[in-house]
This record gives C-alpha cells, structure tokens and sequence, in this order.
C-alpha cells in the first residue's frame, strides 16, 4: 500500500513498507540467517570455522536445536506471510505488484544493454523492479525447497511411507546445496543491491524520498500522482469484506498452525549424538578391504620385531585382525578416503605409512607411537575407550603385526 505521509513543504516521502512489512522481514532476516550459520557448520563439519562455532555454541545438539527453532520460525514468517498478502488481495484489493511479467523480462534487457553501454536509457519500473521480484520469487521457491527436504530429513518414517528411501540422502543433498545457493544469492544479490548500489534503508524507516521514488520507481510515483494507485476500499466495503476473509484466514491459519506442529512433533527419528558408552559393544563393524580369516595357529612373520624379547608377543598377541575393525569403527569416518591429518587407516599398509609428519606407529614401541599419544591424550575427534587403547598398545608393543 502507498500512502503519502505528513507532507512537508520540499518533498514528499512515501510509505513502501509497513511496520508490520518492516517485522516480517526481520523475522526473516533473524531466522534465515541463524538456519545459515548452524546449518553451513553441519554442512561443513570438518572445517576449521565450523568445529569453532560447533564448540562455542556447545555443541552439535544445541546447533541442531538452534537449527530447528529457526526452521520453526522461517515456517511461521511464511504463515504469517500467506495470510497477509491473502488479507492484501482480497480485502484490500491491491494490484499484485510482486508477479512476474514480461515486461520484467524486457526491463532485464534494457538494464543489461544500458549497462554495457549499448542502450541509452534504463528502463522505468513500477512498484517492484524485476531484480526485485527475482529475489523474492527466489526466496519463495528456496524456502519451498528447504521446507519440503527439511521435513523428509525430520520425518524420514513419513517420508517412507510415501517415497523410496533413496529419495531421503537425495533431500540432504538438495537441502545442503540450496542453502549454499540462497546464501551466496544473498551475499551477491541482495548485498549489491540493497547495500552496495544505493544504501535502501526503506526495509527499516519504511519510506522512500520523492527523488528516490522518481529514480527507481518512476512508474509507481505517476500512478501515485494519478491518484490510480491502490486506495482504500470504503469503510464498508472493507467491513463486508473483511466479515468473509476472517474467518477464512482463521481456518487456514489454524490448519497451517496444526501442519508445523505435526512437521515439528510428528516423530523423534531426527538423529542425535549419544554419550558414549561405557564398555564398547561394536554394533557396526564395516569391512575393511585387508581382514583375512584368523588363522588358527599364526605363521611366524618373516621378518621378526627387533624387540621380540617377550615371548609372549608371538602366539597370542593380537594382530591387525584385532585392531583393524577398531579403527574402522571408530576412524575411518576421518581416516579413511578423507585422511584426515594425512592419516588413512583402512589398511595396514596405509596405517603404517602414517599421517602428514610420517609414522604414527611405531613397532615395539605405544609410548613413542603418535596414535598413541594421540589417543591417550583423550579428547580427539574420534575417541577410542580405555579397553580399546589398551588392545592397540598390546598390538603396537608386541610389533604391531599385520598377521
Ligand atoms: C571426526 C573426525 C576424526 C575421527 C573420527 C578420528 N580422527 Fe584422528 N584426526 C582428525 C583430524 C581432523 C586430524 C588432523 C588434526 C591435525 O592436523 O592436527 C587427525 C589427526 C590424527 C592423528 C595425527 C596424524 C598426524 O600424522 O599428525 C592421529 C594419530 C589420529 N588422528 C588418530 C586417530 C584414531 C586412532 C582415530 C580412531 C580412534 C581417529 N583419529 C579418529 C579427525 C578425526
């Protein structure tokens, strides 16, 4: 709705938002931003930003939590949204400024010609320029998508019920991407033309100058002058209408209400971190390309441990049979094709040619071996138990054998 305000003897200012527009895209700048942040670092969960905003937000649980209530907020902006721009419409009977046309399209052209110095005027826009109806258009169509993949990833048992369970990775991936895409629209789209082309500060005083409205909504100020731009319905016309959308608005605000708290509550399948377990119970072992069967009674390895001095290491002492499926357990979703810290350990060979600064293990020798040291040292990403340490460094003081 434009309206003129108090008009002062120079120029008019003209209302383009409302206080209520202005909250609406708060709300939204809130959330969007807060799912951006604790959203990227779960994208992104190796990097070093991330594990910094991971630990001073607590946590990967309270990021996932922060996650969620900003989605629930973003759901609500969007309710709040629909029923206003329903209330516009039909009561009020704006023109619906906000669809896209093909002048826009020619308005594109013209823009990008004059840009490159081809054309020699720019074009004269309406209400909302068709820079402005991409962004929103952008906006709708993301939060859709973002909408549609987050409640599969949050209700993957109803999402089953109705797609192949493919279809649920598939959404992570689409989820992950278009937030990369609606961020990097933000940084590039809206940053430039908000901020950088022309500091708009209409989004929060609500106004725009005449010279403002002269320059970049040209079309929307003659209207305005015209006196054809959208005016108030009489007071009761607005009465009358108003009798019908209300309690229309009501009931499909209720149902909409009714749909995020089934969204938000409809299954607890959403994954989270469990504290470790005492004693370790390997639930999931993967196979890893080297394990052969335990062989009954082992061969003698053919080129001996240096230090064999305990002949206890030769019969009994474990061997990489042991110790594989433990780093595959508990590493490889680092250490494994990732190599993280250049330290692979599928394999033997792998493990034995050690990380980025060489050897992690030596044989004979836990108290000198990097991985123990690293392991002892507690508190590393991937953390063995006290019993699985101790079945390493047996492993690694009696040679750290392949068989
Ligand atoms: C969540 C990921 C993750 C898991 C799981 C993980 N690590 Fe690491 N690890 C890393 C990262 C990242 C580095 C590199 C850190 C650095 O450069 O300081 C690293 C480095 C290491 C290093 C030092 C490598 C070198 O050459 O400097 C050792 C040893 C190591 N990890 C052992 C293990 C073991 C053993 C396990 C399994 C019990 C394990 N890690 C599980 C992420 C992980």
């Amino acid at each position: 709705m434009v309206k003129k305000t108090s008009a002062p003897a120079r120029s008019h200012s003209y209302l383009r938002f409302s206080f209520a527009d202005r909250v609406q895209h708060l709300a939204m700048l809130l959330s969007f931003t807060t799912l951006a942040v604790t959203g990227l670092v779960q994208k992104y969960p190796l990097n070093a930003v991330s594990l910094f905003i991971v630990r001073l937000w607590g946590g990967i649980e309270n990021i996932r939590a922060t996650h969620h209530v900003a989605a629930t907020l973003l759901m609500l902006v969007a309710i709040y949204h629909l029923i206003g721009m329903g209330y516009k419409i039909f009561v009020l009977r704006h023109r619906m400024t906000m669809l896209p046309s093909l002048q826009d399209v020619k308005d594109a052209w013209m823009a990008f010609t004059y840009n490159i110095g081809l054309g020699k005027s720019r074009p004269q826009m309406g209400r909302y320029t068709f820079e402005e109806k991409a962004e929103y258009w952008a906006l709708v169509w993301g939060t859709v998508i973002m909408g549609i993949t987050g409640f599969m990833m949050w209700n993957p048992l109803a999402t089953v019920k109705l797609l192949p369970g493919d279809f649920i990775p598939a959404a992570k991936a689409a989820h992950g991407a278009e937030a990369l895409l609606a961020v990097l629209a933000i940084i590039v789209w809206h940053m430039y033309g908000v901020h950088l082309k022309r500091f708009n500060k209409s989004m929060w005083t609500g106004e725009l100058s005449e010279e403002e409205m002269l320059h970049e909504h040209p079309l929307e100020l003659a209207d305005i002058k015209a006196g054809i731009a959208d005016r108030m319905p009489s007071a009761a016309t607005l009465r009358k209408r108003q009798m019908i959308y209300y309690p229309i608005a009501t009931i499909l605000g209720l149902v909409m209400l009714f749909s995020v708290y089934g969204f938000i509550n409809g299954e607890q399948t959403a994954i989270t971190t469990v504290p470790p377990q005492a004693a370790t119970i390997p639930v999931y072992v993967p196979e890893t390309p080297t394990p052969l069967p335990p062989t009954p009674t082992p061969l003698p390895s053919p080129t001996p441990p240096a230090a064999a001095e305990g002949t206890q290491a030769s019969s009994t002492s474990s061997t990489w049979i042991q110790v594989g499926p433990i780093f595959a357990a508990k590493c490889l979703q680092c250490h494994g094709a990732l190599a993280s810290g250049g330290l692979n350990l599928s394999t033997y060979a792998d493990a034995m040619k050690g990380g980025k600064d060489g050897p992690v293990i030596v044989p004979n020798d836990a108290a000198n071996s990097k991985l123990f040291i690293v392991q002892s040292a507690g508190g590393h990403l991937g953390q063995l138990s006290a019993d699985e340490l101790e079945v390493i460094k047996e492993w690694i003081d009696a040679g750290a054998l392949e068989k």
